[in-house]
């Protein structure tokens, strides 16, 4: 997930820290919003070095990509901590004068607060009233505990503790419970790259974002992925690389693809193969550059290892293999027929088919899948965001085991 954490100003700040630091280690992307008082506190490098992100209190950095709007429609959840009484009146009141009002006022995400500060002024009406507000927006509130407070008072207004936030925000994001925890998985993704001499290659236009999203909702939801990446987009692999649940190995070509995925799924409960693997290339690689002067070129093409193929024949008991398909289809119809002969020629428990063209599936953020499974029926659809896809696909594999 996408996660923002508001840090307003208060000496309950460096519990945040290990908010900040909990989120990370579960594979979550933070970044941290404080405003300028809080670094009084804690400081940016702190914030920066926790949550891997840089970090600004300034609604006027990257204004031209309109960062200030950007981190609040991008998040999947805002978490205010510590959030403090001026912090509550500001939400209440709409007020975005610093980047995390901003933040606030542009997102449509779940957002949990944990209050603190001082009973007397935690329990004024001014902030009783704030805090009804905001309940009745939707905010979730957690907290303020009883104890002891800073400067030896006691009572109501003490931040708490930083496990408990996590849970409440996770809760309130609706995280997807860990029913992948233990499952092994092999994906591979991206586009494998066939050299013909020292600077060209046969490739394709898959970006790997597809692959990597079912790499990452796998290990979201618990399960240890082995993920082999061939050539993917600049950034698409920045998540999974931090994700502790993920190891990455990188693979050129469709033979490097082949073993790195033979390898991977002797030990993998579920194999998805994601990656556009090149059906053909060259077998006999220049070693030096192609000129023109050499006049009309012909490349002789070889088959390359269906790779998925490989697999399902060394498949080993209770191992569930998942393919993907991308498929030029005029309608429906078409793409459903095309899936189920080519999920029996494949030998997999699930296809995933994927309709592409010119404009669609390629280097996009959405994608719309059918999945066929051995019944030779469309078992289920999904369309969305590729997390949303990959979502679907493990909830059709969870069917089938
Ligand atoms: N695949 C593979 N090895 C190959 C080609 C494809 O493992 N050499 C896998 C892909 O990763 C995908 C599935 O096979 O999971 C289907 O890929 P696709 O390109 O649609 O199938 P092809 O077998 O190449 O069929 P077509 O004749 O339609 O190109």
């Amino acid at each position: 997930m996408f996660v923002v954490v508001g840090v307003s100003g208060g000496i309950a700040a460096y519990k945040t820290v290990q908010v900040v630091r909990a989120l990370v280690t579960n594979g979550h992307e933070v970044h941290v919003v404080p405003t300028e008082n809080s670094l009084r506190f804690v400081g940016t490098a702190t914030w920066e070095a926790i949550s891997r992100h840089p970090v600004t209190t300034s609604v006027h950095d990257d204004v031209a990509e309109v960062r200030h709007v950007a981190l609040g429609t991008q998040a999947d959840l805002v978490i205010v901590a510590p959030a403090t009484a001026n912090t509550l009146a500001k939400m209440a009141a709409g007020i975005s004068d610093n980047l995390l009002g901003v933040t606030l006022l542009a997102t449509t995400a779940p957002v949990v607060v944990a209050p603190a500060m001082h009973t007397a002024m935690w329990d004024h009406a001014a902030t009783q009233a704030n805090i009804a507000t905001l309940r009745s927006r939707g905010v979730h509130i957690v907290g303020p505990a009883d104890g002891l407070l800073t400067g030896g008072d006691s009572g109501p207004g003490r931040m708490v503790e930083p496990d408990e936030i996590v849970a409440a925000a996770l809760a309130a994001a609706g995280a997807p419970a860990s029913d992948l925890a233990e499952l092994r998985v092999a994906v591979s993704t991206g586009g494998t790259r066939e050299p013909i001499d020292p600077v060209r290659f046969l490739g394709n236009r898959s970006s790997g974002k597809q692959g990597v999203a079912v790499a990452l909702a796998a290990a979201d939801r618990g399960a240890y992925v082995h993920l082999v990446a061939a050539h993917v987009d600049d950034g698409v692999l920045d998540r999974a690389l931090h994700h502790p649940r993920i190891a990455v190995e990188r693979a050129v070509t469709a033979v490097e693809m082949d073993a790195a995925m033979r390898a991977a799924s002797t030990e993998a409960d579920v194999v998805v193969m994601a990656a556009a693997v090149a059906d053909f290339s060259v077998p006999e690689v220049s070693d030096v550059k192609i000129r023109k002067e050499d006049g009309t070129v012909t490349l002789d093409l070889v088959e390359n290892p269906d790779v998925l193929i490989g697999l399902v024949r060394a498949r080993h008991p209770g191992q569930t293999i998942v393919g993907f398909a991308a498929e030029t289809a005029a309608d429906d119809a078409e793409l459903r027929e095309r899936g189920i002969r080519k999920r029996a020629r494949k030998g997999v428990d699930l296809l995933a088919v994927n309709r592409v063209g010119w404009q669609e599936g390629f280097e996009t953020a959405e994608n719309r899948v059918l999945f066929v499974d051995a019944t030779d029926e469309v078992a289920s659809q999904a369309s969305g965001t590729k997390r949303v896809v990959a979502d679907a696909l493990w909830d059709a594999v969870l069917r089938l085991r």
